[in-house]
C-alpha cells in the first residue's frame, strides 16, 4: 500500500472506520450488493454511501443489484441517473431490477429495506402482517439465486422476526448468514452517553443492544467504557442509566417519527453500513458490535430459533456471539423480556 493510502486510512481510523492494515482480498473484484427498497428513504441513502465506499471500504469495487417494486420504477431509473452522475470509481456496474429473481442473481450480500414502515402509534410488530409476505419472497428468491455464502442484513421491520422469516424460506443457506439490524440502537445509545458524560463517540466502547429492535431491547452499558474508565463509573449516576437512558434509546425511533412524520433514514442508512462493514472488514480487537442474528439455544440461556441482537465480535467474515459476560438477576430480567416478545412474535408470523 502506498504512504498516501496509508495516510488516508489512518484519517479514516479517526473516524471509527476500521481497516484491517494489509488487506488480503482483491478490492478489484466487485462485491455483489443488492438492496431493496433502493428507491425509498433509507435506500437512496444507502446507495450513496455504498458508493463512497462506507460498506466496504475505500477500494472495494462494488456492483450494486438494486430492487424495487414496478410502482416505483420511475423513481428507480432517476437513482440510476444519479448514482451515474456521481462518476463514482468504485461502483463497478449497476443491476437495476422489478424482479427480485434477477436482483439477487448472484449476489454476495443483501440489504433487505424494502418494507412498509410505520407511522405514529403503532409499534414496528404491528407491520408484521403487510411485511411479512415480502421476507417470505425474498428468502426464496435468496435460496434460489443468491451465492451461498450470501450475507444478508434485515432492515425492513419488524427487522428481527422479518430475517427469521427469510431464513426460514432459504432452507439451503445456513443461518449464520441472516442478521438483523439492532445498529442504530447501538449508535444512538453511544450518542445519549456521549452528551451525558460530555466524552466523545469515538471513546465510548461496547455498549450493546440484547434482543428485539423494539420496545423490549436492553442497551447495556455494563460492559462499556469510557476511555479507560467504566461508564458506569464515568456516568455514576444510576437512576439515569436504568431510569432515563434505556427508553430514551427504545423509544428513539418513535420518537423521530413524531417529529418527522416520517422514520429515520440517513441514521437508519450509516449503521446498515457500519453492521455489514464489521461483518465483512471485522470489529476492532476487543470491541463489539450488536447484531440480530439466529439463536442455536446456546447463547446465554437464550430460546433457539429467534433472532435476538447480542454483542458479538466478527472475524474473517464471520460473526461470534462474545462468550462469558456476566449477567445479573436486572440484566436476565430485561433480556428475557425481548426474548419472550420476540417467541410472541415468530408465533405470529407461523400463525400467519
Ligand atoms: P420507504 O417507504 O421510504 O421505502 C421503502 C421502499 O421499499 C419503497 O420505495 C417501496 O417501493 C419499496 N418496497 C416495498 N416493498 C418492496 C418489495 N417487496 N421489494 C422491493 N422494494 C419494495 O421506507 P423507509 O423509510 O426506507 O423504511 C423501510 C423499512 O425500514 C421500514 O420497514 C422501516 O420501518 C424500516 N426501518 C428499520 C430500521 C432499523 O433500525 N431496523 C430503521 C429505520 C427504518
Ligand atoms: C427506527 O428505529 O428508527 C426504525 O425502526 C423506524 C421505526 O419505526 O422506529
Amino acid at each position: 500500500m502506498q504512504a498516501e493510502d496509508m495516510k488516508y486510512i489512518q484519517k479514516l481510523k479517526l473516524l471509527g472506520r476500521h481497516f484491517p492494515q494489509e488487506s488480503k482480498k482483491d478490492e478489484s473484484i466487485p462485491i455483489r450488493v443488492a438492496v431493496t427498497g433502493a428507491a425509498g428513504q433509507i435506500g437512496f441513502f444507502l446507495c450513496f454511501m455504498i458508493a463512497q465506499g462506507r460498506m466496504f471500504g475505500p477500494y472495494q469495487k462494488v456492483i450494486l443489484h438494486l430492487l424495487e417494486l414496478p410502482a416505483a420504477e420511475g423513481p428507480l431509473k432517476g437513482l440510476v441517473m444519479e448514482l451515474k452522475d456521481g462518476a463514482f470509481p468504485l461502483v463497478a456496474d449497476i443491476v437495476p431490477s422489478t424482479d427480485v429473481n434477477v436482483a439477487f442473481n448472484g449476489i454476495d450480500a443483501a440489504v433487505l429495506v424494502g418494507a412498509r414502515p410505520r407511522g405514529p402509534g403503532m409499534e414496528r410488530k404491528d407491520l408484521l402482517t403487510a411485511n411479512a409476505a415480502i421476507f417470505k419472497a425474498q428468502g426464496e428468491a435468496l435460496d434460489k439465486y443468491a451465492k451461498k455464502s450470501v450475507k444478508v442484513l434485515v432492515v425492513g421491520n419488524p427487522a428481527n422476526t422479518n430475517a427469521l422469516i427469510a431464513s426460514h424460506y432459504a432452507p439451503s443457506l445456513p443461518k449464520k448468514n441472516f442478521t438483523a439490524l439492532t445498529r442504530l440502537d447501538q449508535n444512538r445509545a453511544v450518542s445519549q452517553l456521549a452528551d451525558k458524560t460530555s466524552s466523545r463517540v469515538e471513546d465510548i466502547k461496547n455498549v450493546v443492544i440484547w434482543g428485539n429492535h423494539s420496545l423490549t431491547q436492553y442497551p447495556s452499558v455494563q460492559y462499556g467504557k469510557i476511555g479507560d474508565q467504566s461508564i458506569i463509573k464515568a456516568v455514576a449516576d444510576d437512576k439515569y442509566l436504568k431510569g432515563e437512558f434505556i427508553p430514551k434509546v427504545a423509544k428513539r425511533g418513535g420518537e423521530i417519527i413524531s417529529v418527522m412524520k416520517k422514520s429515520s433514514a440517513a441514521s437508519a442508512a450509516n449503521a446498515a453500513c457500519d453492521h455489514m462493514h464489521d461483518w465483512f472488514i471485522g470489529t476492532k480487537q476487543g470491541e463489539y458490535c450488536s447484531m440480530g442474528i439466529i439463536t442455536d439455544g446456546s447463547q446465554y440461556g437464550i430460546a433457539a430459533g429467534i433472532c435476538y441482537s447480542f454483542p458479538t465480535e466478527c472475524r474473517n467474515g464471520d460473526w461470534t456471539v462474545v462468550k462469558g459476560l456476566e449477567l445479573n438477576a436486572y440484566d436476565k430480567e430485561l433480556i428475557t423480556k425481548s426474548e419472550k416478545e420476540l417467541l410472541d412474535e415468530r408465533k405470529m408470523a407461523l400463525d400467519m
